[in-house]
Formats: structure tokens, sequence, C-alpha cells
């Protein structure tokens, strides 16, 4: 077996005869002296071999990625490389074996590799040899060994749940598992374990955790994986501020243990209405500032037309400002207005505080108007301000987009800065412009604010929850809720989201069942696991801490996974595919 990992070697080590075993990263041969870079999962250590150990004809042979075996004596270098993690030593060796050979590769195995992604992905066991892929997974693991020992430490359990469950409605789309035994019968891989962690409330395991896997057929982004993970939680016997205490308290354990990254408790809580108010964004990203101001009442008697029309329709007037209008040339602002455009913004105006005021609406604004935003909005000089008009959501949405955008352009962001809080007090319900009614903001069980229960027959827009999600550096990271244990009430949400009771029965019936038993008051949160390790190690391509990730379409380069299957399977799966 093998013993030493390469990167333990030091100058401590000097003189001691060794056995190592790894890949050849790379092969120099320098007039008879040979030199290999051979790495395994924890480094590089340099080998050297001496013309006089008659080991050239071996080591000729041997090529980038060749699997060998080495034996020989750490010896101290003369050129000393302080790159690398033993670049102070090197091992001349005696002996050598070539365990495998290896086809020349399709791309090099470093992290400066310029290969595409989906070359990478097809071969996606030679890209994980990439130190960075490396280093990904590892942190992956002691992320998850950290969280299994700080709930363990809290009296957690942690409960497998089934993966062939039954398909429920709301949420994302279903991946579906046809049944063979049962014709015409179909399971839905899980899109989170949430009706199964309540119903361990119900059967009395009170505090429950599970890593687990969850599948939604979903349009993807950058952080969206049709199967990815999460670090699942409930409680039982818990109000909002238990569930986020203990959760920011193995966030914050978790941080200092793996990365040595210090947040202080408690985290700091932003009303979900504060939140899409000032940031645009149910997830603010606050390692930069720069808020959304609302500047509707200055333009409230406005000749500006298109103003004019907006505030007379009860639209509002919204505004950016940041420090940079000489980085901002006529055509960077059209850049950013069809930027704008993508989050279905009509248009972007702009002002500019260059000795005097310039931009696109100067022109048509009054006195009164131009000295009212210099002062309210504190303009100074070189301050570009960047303005939408219209409904509320699209202004705020599209401001919020744009803020980001700015802070990345501007390298407005600290790479080491992290910048955790709780979103709180979420809506129940959003109108679906689709459907044409009202849905679950998050889902149906999730407790309404013991307010709001009123609302459950009235005004749903007025009605909150007692969810919170917990967001780090612009990542929803987790979320979760305090779950309605009270029949009355869940009968009252039911019927708020149209659902009869023959539609209850149907789609939750077991489920509703099993609250009638003595269910216990209960909460809980589920963390992304990926996301977290994207953010721990600086990555925005959730790819990066997955070893065999799907592409945006769903599909695995390297398994070609999904694939056709045979017609004898389909015939015992009792499926005809429709031409
Ligand atoms: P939610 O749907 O908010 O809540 O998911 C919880 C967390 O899981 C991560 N996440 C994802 N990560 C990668 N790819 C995806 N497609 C994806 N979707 C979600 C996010 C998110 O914050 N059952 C509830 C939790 C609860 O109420 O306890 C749930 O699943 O980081």
């Amino acid at each position: 077996m093998k013993k030493i990992m390469n990167a333990s070697l030091s100058l401590s080590n000097i003189g001691e005869k060794v056995e190592l075993h790894g890949w050849v990263s790379k092969k120099r041969n320098l007039g008879g002296l040979i030199f290999i870079d051979l790495r395994d999962r924890s480094g590089i250590v340099q080998l050297v071999i001496r013309p006089e150990d008659n080991l050239e004809m071996i080591a000729s042979d041997i090529r980038n990625e060749y699997v060998i075996k080495v034996n020989g004596t750490v010896a101290e270098r003369e050129n000393k490389n302080d790159k690398l993690l033993t670049g102070d030593i090197e091992v001349l060796v005696d002996k050598i074996e070539v365990l495998n050979t290896a086809l020349e590769i399709p791309f090099e195995v470093s992290d400066e590799t310029t290969a595409l992604e989906d070359t990478r992905l097809k071969y996606r066991y030679l890209d994980l040899r990439r130190p960075k892929l490396q280093e990904n997974m590892i942190m992956r693991h002691k992320l998850t060994m950290a969280i299994r020992k700080f709930l363990d430490k809290e009296n957690f359990l942690e409960i497998e749940t089934p993966i062939l469950c039954k398909s429920t409605p709301e949420g994302a789309r279903d991946y579906l598992v046809p049944s063979r035994v049962n014709a015409g019968k179909f399971y839905a891989l899980p899109q989170s374990p949430q009706i199964f962690k309540q119903l361990l409330m119900v059967g009395g395991m009170e505090k429950y955790f599970q890593i687990a896997k969850c599948f939604r057929d979903e349009d993807l982004r950058a952080d969206r994986q049709p199967e990815f993970t999460q670090v699942d939680i409930e409680m039982s016997f818990v109000d909002e501020d238990d569930v986020m205490s203990l959760a920011e308290r193995m966030i914050a354990s978790v941080f200092k243990e793996v990365k040595n990254i210090d947040i202080d408790l408690p985290l700091m809580r932003m009303p979900y209405d504060e939140a899409m108010d000032k940031y645009g964004s149910d997830k603010p990203d606050l390692r930069f500032a720069m808020p959304i101001q609302d500047i509707t009442n200055i333009f409230k008697n406005t000749e500006i037309s298109f103003l004019k029309s907006v505030v007379m329709e009860g639209g509002i007037v919204n505004c950016l400002v940041v420090n940079a209008a000489n980085r901002y040339s006529r055509k960077e602002l059209d850049k950013l207005t069809d930027y704008v455009k993508t989050y279905r913004a009509s248009g972007l105006a702009y002002l500019k505080l260059e000795n005097e005021l310039t931009g696109s609406l100067v022109k048509n604004m009054s006195e009164e108007e131009k000295s009212r935003i210099i002062s309210y909005l504190n303009l100074k000089d070189n301050d570009l301000v960047l303005i939408i008009s219209g409904k509320k959501n699209i202004v705020k949405v599209s401001l919020g987009a744009l803020r980001c955008k700015l802070a990345n352009d501007l390298e407005m962001i600290n790479p080491n800065d992290y910048k955790l809080l709780w979103v709180t007090d979420f809506p129940t319900f959003e109108y679906s412009e689709e459907e044409g009614r009202y849905v679950a903001c998050h889902h149906p069980f999730t407790a309404p604010k013991d307010c709001d229960i009123k609302y459950l027959e009235g005004d749903l827009s007025k009605c909150y929850s007692k969810a919170y999600d917990m967001v780090i550096n612009g990542y929803e990271a987790g979320g979760g809720s305090i779950r309605i244990h009270n029949q009355e009430v869940q009968n009252k949400m039911f019927k708020a989201l149209g659902l009869n009771d023959a539609e209850v029965k149907e789609k939750f019936g077991f489920f509703v069942e099993a609250l009638k038993y003595g269910t216990p008051p209960h909460g809980g949160l589920a963390f992304g696991l990926d996301r977290l390790t994207m953010l721990l190690v600086k990555t925005e391509n959730i790819r990066d801490v997955i070893a065999f990730p799907k592409t945006a379409s769903a599909s695995c380069l390297m398994s070609e996974a999904p694939n056709l299957v045979s017609e004898q399977q389909l015939k015992e799966l009792h499926i005809d595919l429709r031409k």
C-alpha cells in the first residue's frame, strides 16, 4: 500500500529512504539528468534520475500521466522552488517501476489548462487530477465532515429518506421513474426530503439531519444543477430564532474549522421587503453598499414626458449612484442599457456630476429638479446616477442586477470578504401571472406569521411567513421555515391556494393525515452543500465543486447520460414512446 503522501516530504526527511507512488506530471531531460514531477493527491515532488544509476532506459520510455512507483532517498535541493510545497527537497531515485502506461491525454493536467470545459467534462476523470479540482473535492469533504461533527454534537440524528418517492406537483418539475411492477405508475425523485423530514418530526425523532441528494428538472444556471446536495435539517419544539441560531452557529463553526474564517454572530437580519427595496434582490450581496434610492418624489411634477407618465400610472423612479462617471462613456452606458433591458427595464437614464450636471435627462430637467437631486442624493464630483423608471418590481429587480454588475465591473468587491445575513419575513404567496392565481412562495406547509393568519382568508398579498434564507455574498446558501402544525391553519392555507378537499387528498393525502396524529411544533432549513463549497473555494461555477456534474442541458458528457434504452426495457416498463 502507498504509505507516503508526496507533499508530506520536507527538509526534516533528508536522508530518508522512501517509496513513492503517483502520476508523472512532467518530465525533463537535461543532458542525462532526468527530472520527473511526481504527482499525487497531496501535490508534486521532484524526482531526480542520475545517469550513473542506469535507469535511463526505463525513464526514457516514461510519458506524462504514466503511473509509477519509485524508491529513493530524500535530498536537499540545490535550487529551491518556493512555489512548491516540497520545493526544498527532491528524491534521488534508485529504483523505478512503471505500474501503468497512459494514452496521450487530450489536455494538460494543470490548473492553467486552456481546454474547453466540454472536453474536460468528457474526460472528467483526467480533469479531476487537476490540483484545483482536487482541492475543491477536499474542501467539500472537510465541509461535510465538519457539518456532521457539529450536528452530531448538537444531538441530531442522521437519517436517510427515500429516493423513489411520490410525485407532488408543487415546486419544480419532477424527475420521474417508471415502475415495472406497477404498470403505468411512476415514482418521482425527491426535489428535497421536505415531506419525509416533517414526517420524522411526527415520528418523534426531534432533531434530524441528512446530507441529501435532491433532483429538480428546472432550467439550469451557473449555481444550479439538476441533481444537487442539501444539508437538510429539521427540529421539533422550536421557533424561528431557534432554527436560525442553530444554523448560523453551524455555519460559523464549519467556516472556522475548514477555512479559519471568523463570522460574527448573531447574523444581521433583513426583512424581504427591505431587501427588495434597497437591493432589488432577496439575496443581496452586502460586500458593497450602493443601495437603490427612490427619487420618485423629485419627479412628482416633472415635465419629462416619460417620467411624467410613469409617475401618473403609479410607477416609481429609482436610481443607483456610483462614483465612476469617468469610467462610463456613451458606448459603455449603451451596454448597460442593453443589460437592464434583459430584466425588462424599458431603458436606463443617467446623470453625471462632473463640474456640472450632464446626462440624458438634464436637458428636460427643471432647475429645481436638478438642485433637489444633487442635494437628495448628496452627489459628489464624478458621481454617476443610473435611473430606471416603471413598474416597481421591474425597476427594483433590474437595478438590483445592475448594482451587482457595476460592483463586479468596477472591482468593488474584496474577494476575501464574506458577508452573511438572514433575509426574513418572506411573503407567503406570490401571484403567478401564468396561472392567474396565488401560489405558495415556499411550500404549502410554511407557517404564516401569527399576526398574518387572518389574511389567509383575506388579502393574500398581506400575508407573510415564518421563513428565512441565509444569504452569503449574494447567494442563497440555505433556506427554510417554521411549518404549520395546526390543522385549522393548514386547511385555511390549502383553501387560500385554491385547493379543494379532493385535490388536497389526491396531492398530499398521506401527509395531511399524518399531521393529525400529534404533530409537534417544528421547523427547519436546508443548505445547498454545493453552494457552500462554491463560496468556500471561491468559484462561480457549481460544476467545479461536483465530481461528476451535468451540463446546462442536464447531460453527462462523460457517460453520455441520458441515453436511449432498448425496446425491451421500454416494454417491461409499459412505455410506448410518442413519435
Ligand atoms: P430550497 O428549495 O430553498 O428549500 O433549497 C434549499 C437550498 O438548496 C440549494 N439549491 C440548489 N443548489 C444547487 N442546484 C439547485 N438546483 C438548487 N436548488 C436549491 C440552495 C437552497 O438555498 N425543503 C426546503 C428547505 C426547508 O424548508 O427546510 C428546500 O428545499 O442553496
